[in-house]
């Protein structure tokens, strides 16, 4: 069983990765419900915690049906990001998390995510005072450096899990390579089989079907796998990978009913819960993947990507559901 400081999390825990403006409660419920074992809300910035600006605080939203759940701060300040962490802390989530991954210019250019990279004592600081700050068990995402001459991932695994941080995951790739290139998990593998370390450490970056899962489980040993992309538009990626651990064999996938289904209640959620205009944009990422393996399908999906109306939207969904009625997606 996989622990959490005292927080069981499953023999070998899925773990739906933090995403701006994606890991929000509409896109995590239906991750709940499709097997993610434990979530995190999208990065809240620290500096806005603290100055009590609405557009952080509602990222502060969870709801009892997802939990576990960790809430992850970022910022490059000690003092707000002690302060953030003892408010994060009040929405009573079951772990913070700290992002020390972020590659984005405007955030890894300050010093904070990925940035801190460059300042390892600075980092080791930051989290001690993040542990000191709150009770709950505090966990780190992080890359393997900035670039590759600064890659010291097994000493920032040390010093972290030195001052007190319950679990780690790492991202196979340096702040350079922002999304480009491969994951480079023997990195990874190389921190889980260390000696000195004996914290969870999850693995994360390109983990897109049940048998990259099985195959990365196995070849690096890691106590868990964090799924980002692949999980957008396509939250069934938990349970198939499950599935497939399990059992060896593939899951059916999600019929085109299913597909309808949860692409609206998501599509609902996110409207009630944002408002008409944010929610219908940030739901249109979403909906390639929902109807992937559909053929024919293009013209359905440029007008569920251009309306802006939330009424003609569940039309559209529902036109959709009775022309491919007799399809089943290719995957
Ligand atoms: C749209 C998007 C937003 C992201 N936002 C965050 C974030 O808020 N916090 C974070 O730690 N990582 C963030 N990431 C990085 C992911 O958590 C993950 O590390 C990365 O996508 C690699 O995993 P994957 O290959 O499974 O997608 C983001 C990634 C994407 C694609």
């Amino acid at each position: 069983m996989v622990k959490i400081g005292n927080l069981e999390v499953g023999e070998f825990p899925l773990l739906l990765a933090p995403m701006e403006d994606v890991s929000d409660p509409p896109f995590r419920a239906v991750c709940k419900e499709n097997g993610a074992d434990m979530m995190y809300t999208e990065f809240i910035s620290s500096e806005g915690l603290i100055r009590d600006a609405a557009k952080s605080v509602e990222k502060l939203d969870i709801y009892d049906y997802e939990r576990p759940i960790g809430i992850q701060i970022f910022g490059d300040k000690i003092d707000s990001m002690r302060q953030a962490a003892a408010i994060a802390e009040e929405a009573n989530p079951e772990i913070i998390d700290i992002n020390y991954g972020c590659p984005v210019k405007k955030v890894a250019c300050k010093g904070a995510g990925a940035g801190i990279l460059l300042d390892i004592p600075k980092m080791q600081e930051m989290t001690a005072e993040i542990v000191k700050a709150v009770d709950k068990p505090v966990t780190v995402k992080t890359r393997l450096g900035w670039d590759d001459s600064t890659i010291r991932i097994v000493e920032v695994a040390k010093r972290l899990q030195d001052v007190g941080i319950q679990a780690l995951t790492i991202h196979g790739r340096t702040r350079k390579q922002m999304y480009k290139g491969v994951a480079d998990w023997t990195k990874i593998a190389e921190v889980k089989n260390h000696p000195d370390i004996h914290i969870p450490i999850f693995g994360n970056g390109d983990i897109d079907s049940p048998e990259k899962a099985v195959e990365y489980k196995e070849k690096y040993g890691v106590d868990g796998i964090m799924i980002g992309r692949a999980a957008i538009g396509y939250p069934w990626i938990f349970n198939e990978i499950k599935h497939f651990m399990e059992t060896g064999e593939h899951l059916a996938p999600p019929t085109l009913e299913e597909r309808v289904s949860v692409a609206k209640r998501h599509l609902e959620f996110s409207v009630e819960w944002k408002g008409e205009r944010k929610g219908i944009f940030e739901m249109r990422r979403h909906y390639t993947n929902y109807f992937r393996g559909i053929p024919n399908f293009k013209p359905y999906r440029t007008r569920l990507v251009e309306s802006d109306s939330f009424e003609e939207l569940s039309g559209i969904l529902a036109e959709v559901s009775e022309v491919f009625s007799d399809v089943v997606p290719v995957v």
